[in-house]
């Protein structure tokens, strides 16, 4: 469609400054036109407002007094911190974070009407300040039931597990409002292959975990997934079997094999105790 060839531009930023790492750019993102085709846009960390100069950045750095993103911290455990922020109310600071998000993403169309979602934003606390490391955006009604709209890790923190704490997140909030979710369709490659890994994970920990059988229902229910959701993931597993009439989830050896692997390399998860929130109204 014309849309998909529209936002399928030709890259036009090369590279980005970010707090006090540098990475490429990835895709084509509506930063003005002025800003096109600079050796490198450097970017505030906290407020997200960008500068074609160092100096200008640096003259900027030296008046900005954020330290976090401007929202309500909703988590706290260790030094990972979420924050909402309304896109309505923060209407600029949105903005600015779905520009950044395009230069990584190729086929979301999210960048001036923020005002329809809630952005939650996850961060590494240091001495100095909450340092972003990725976030996720939601609708605040969403028909469709999707629970996350745009899901990023900022490229210099990727692979490290992040990515499995904002889908997490995610799904705890989904668990909050007594609803199941699923992100928006189209994932890209990178989201697909997180997805998986993640509904993987959920479901083989639950019948690893539960000694008479156990539903589909009852494996929604408890993690927030969607039936469809289960289902491809088992599929694509082989777990699923037709036995006597009935479609039923098992364990096969190569799964069981492989979550073993996964549970002992276990990175940080997200504890739900920690959460502090209410769905909004
Ligand atoms: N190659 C192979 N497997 C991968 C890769 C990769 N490059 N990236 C993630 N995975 C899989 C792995 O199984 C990984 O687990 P492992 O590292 O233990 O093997 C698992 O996903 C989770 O990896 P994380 O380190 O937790 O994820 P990360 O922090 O890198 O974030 C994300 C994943 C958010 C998809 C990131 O790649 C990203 O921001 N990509 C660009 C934007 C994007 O494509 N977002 C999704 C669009 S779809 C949507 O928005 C609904
Ligand atoms: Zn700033």
């Amino acid at each position: 469609t014309q849309s998909h060839s529209e936002i399928s531009r030709v890259k036009n930023l090369d590279k980005l400054q970010i707090g006090k790492h540098e990475v490429e750019a990835w895709y084509f993102s509506p930063y003005p036109i002025e800003y096109a085709h600079l050796p490198m846009l450097y970017i505030c960390e906290f407020c997200l407002l960008y500068y074609p100069t160092l100096t200008q950045l640096a003259r900027h750095r030296a008046k900005c007094t954020l330290l976090h993103p401007p929202g309500n911290e909703i988590y706290r455990h260790e030094n990972i911190s979420f924050f909402e922020i309304d896109g309505r109310r923060q209407r600029s600071w949105c903005r600015n974070l779905c520009l950044l998000c395009k230069c990584f993403l190729d086929h979301k169309t999210l960048y001036y009407d923020v005002d329809p979602f809630l952005f939650y934003c996850m961060t590494l606390k240091d001495d100095y300040g909450h340092h972003l490391i990725g976030f996720f955006s939601k609708e605040k009604e969403c028909p469709e039931g999707y629970n996350v709209a745009c899901i990023l890790t900022l490229p210099q923190h990727q692979r490290k597990g992040y990515g499995k704490l904002l889908i997490q997140f995610s799904y705890e909030l989904s668990k909050v409002e007594g609803k199941l979710g699923s992100p928006e369709k189209p994932l890209s490659d990178l989201g697909l292959l997180s997805y998986r890994a993640y509904w993987q994970e959920e479901i083989v920990k639950l019948l690893v975990n539960s000694d008479e059988e156990i539903s589909l229902d009852e494996i929604a229910n408890k993690t927030s997934i969607t039936h469809g959701d289960i289902m491809h993931t088992c599929q694509a597993l082989q777990m699923i079997k037709y036995y006597k009439g009935q479609h039923i989830i098992h364990l096969t050896d190569a799964v069981l094999e492989q979550h073993t692997k996964t549970m002992s390399k276990q990175k940080q998860s997200i504890d739900p105790s920690a959460l502090r929130w209410k769905p909004p109204v």
